[in-house]
């Protein structure tokens, strides 16, 4: 089990660009299925969660080749519709090979997801929807057998309760080649969903609305290949500036997605650091101490402040001057970091979707266990901020969404070595 050793206080300084969005790229790696052909996929950021989609896609029968951060994925042959249980639980979000193998070939048999470390992971609203777009659903021993009549789903309305980002992309990829036309309404906004309709529009498919609430797409029979630039990761964006902030230093990020980034932008300069953007270039300079934040920050659906920098923002905010307060509204367990951000000296309290943060003046090292992803990263950024050594162990967490988070930290300036 290997680890991250960090000496934290110097101060993060330089030049870093940004990986390719993990978030993209899955839904994006699944929707090649569709394709039938070869696509090429760049700014494929080397994650283990882009790797258990790879070797989904090869137990289906599909080719998928890295060269660096570029994929080469061949779907021309597609020789098996189920996915073994043991791949799927590799990562949460295999569930999104659902919506495409059903798109592809009109039948699959998955398991269903279990609870991951943010909470239980219900999936009511994927199965409702495609349901609705006349597939046959037999969910039971944990498993999920899924079949279309004619090979094929048929287009739908469908209203979904709340934006969910995976129910959204399973109904995207299984309508790009159902029969007619499928509308969906209070859809997913988040740019990824963005990002995996520009590619299924690269490779034939007609989708419009995306980025808005209601998305309509019209069924086509065949899709074909493409050469795709994945975006840019706006939550390892998020994490590499909350580091910066925390140890106040000085940071240029290159390869930016800048509007996308706009609803965290707007909360991490209410702590005082000076933020400037520029076509694909973030500036950040954090001089003197973090103020807290005034206003309660709200994680909701995107445009609004996304979950998943809720933990890498605390940790900047945990020495801030002042109290700061979170409010999760997208997950129930997604505090989990909280306790070894306190063995590190943090004030916290967590009461219920509440986090209140009360600054204090300095961190000091500790060992602590990444409890899930974000949460991961966000102890990192603190060891950074912190006095002495820390040792983060279960970094496999981390490894899930950072393409060689060492090397970039090292890159900054920051003391840290895996071991
Ligand atoms: C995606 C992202 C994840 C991010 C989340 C919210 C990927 C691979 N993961 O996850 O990083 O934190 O969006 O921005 O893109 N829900 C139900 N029933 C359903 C579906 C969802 O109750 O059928 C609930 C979930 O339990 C959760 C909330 O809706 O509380 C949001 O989930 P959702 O938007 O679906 O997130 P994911 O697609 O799983």
């Amino acid at each position: 089990m290997q680890k991250l050793i960090i000496n934290g206080g110097r101060r993060l300084r330089g030049e870093l660009s940004l990986q390719g969005s993990k978030n993209s790229a899955l839904p994006i790696m699944a929707a090649s299925l569709l394709c039938r052909g070869e696509c090429t996929l760049h700014n494929c950021p080397k994650l283990t969660d882009v790797y258990s989609a790879a070797r989904i896609l090869n137990c289906v029968g599909c080719r998928c080749n890295f060269s660096g951060n570029t994929a080469v994925i061949d779907s021309s042959v597609i020789s098996e519709t189920v996915i073994s249980e043991s791949l799927m639980r590799e990562m949460r979000s295999s569930i999104i090979f659902m919506g495409a193998m059903l798109g592809s070939t009109g039948e699959c048999s998955v398991s269903v997801p279990g609870g991951c470390e943010l909470g239980p992971r219900p999936i009511d609203m994927h199965l409702a929807a495609l349901r609705k777009m006349g597939v046959d659903i037999r969910d039971g021993g944990g498993r999920i057998v899924c079949r279309t009549q004619s090979g094929s789903a048929r287009g739908a309305r469908i209203s979904l309760s709340f934006p969910s980002v995976g129910a959204t992309e399973n109904i995207i990829l299984c309508a790009v080649t159902a029969e007619g036309e499928t509308v969906i309404n209070n859809a997913a906004r988040e740019p990824e969903i963005c990002d995996l309709c520009g590619f299924l529009r690269a490779c034939g498919a007609d989708i419009s609305g995306d980025g808005e609430s209601r998305i309509v797409v019209k069924g086509k029979k065949r899709l074909h290949g493409c050469e795709y630039r994945i975006m840019p990761d706006r939550i390892a964006g998020a994490t590499y500036l909350s580091m910066t902030a925390a140890t106040r230093g000085e940071i240029i990020l290159t390869n930016a997605c800048v509007a996308e980034m706009e609803p965290f932008l707007s909360v991490l300069e209410q702590t005082g650091c000076s933020i400037y953007t520029r076509d694909d270039r973030i500036y950040l300079r954090s001089g003197s101490r973090l103020k807290a934040v005034r206003d309660r920050i709200r994680t909701m659906p995107h445009p609004g402040f996304p979950t998943d920098a809720q933990a890498v923002l605390m940790a900047a905010l945990i020495t801030a001057e002042g109290t700061s307060v979170f409010e999760e509204n997208i997950f129930n367990c997604r505090y989990r970091h909280t306790d070894a951000l306190v063995k590190m000296g943090a004030d916290i309290q967590v009461l219920g979707k509440a986090a209140i943060i009360k600054g204090v003046p300095s961190l000091s090292g500790a060992a602590v266990e990444a409890t899930d992803l974000r949460g991961g990263a966000a102890m990192a950024a603190a060891a950074l901020s912190a006095e002495g050594m820390s040792e983060i162990s279960r970094i496999s967490h981390i490894d899930r969404g950072y393409e060689k988070i060492e090397e970039a930290v090292r890159k900054l300036g920051g003391d840290i070595v895996r071991i």
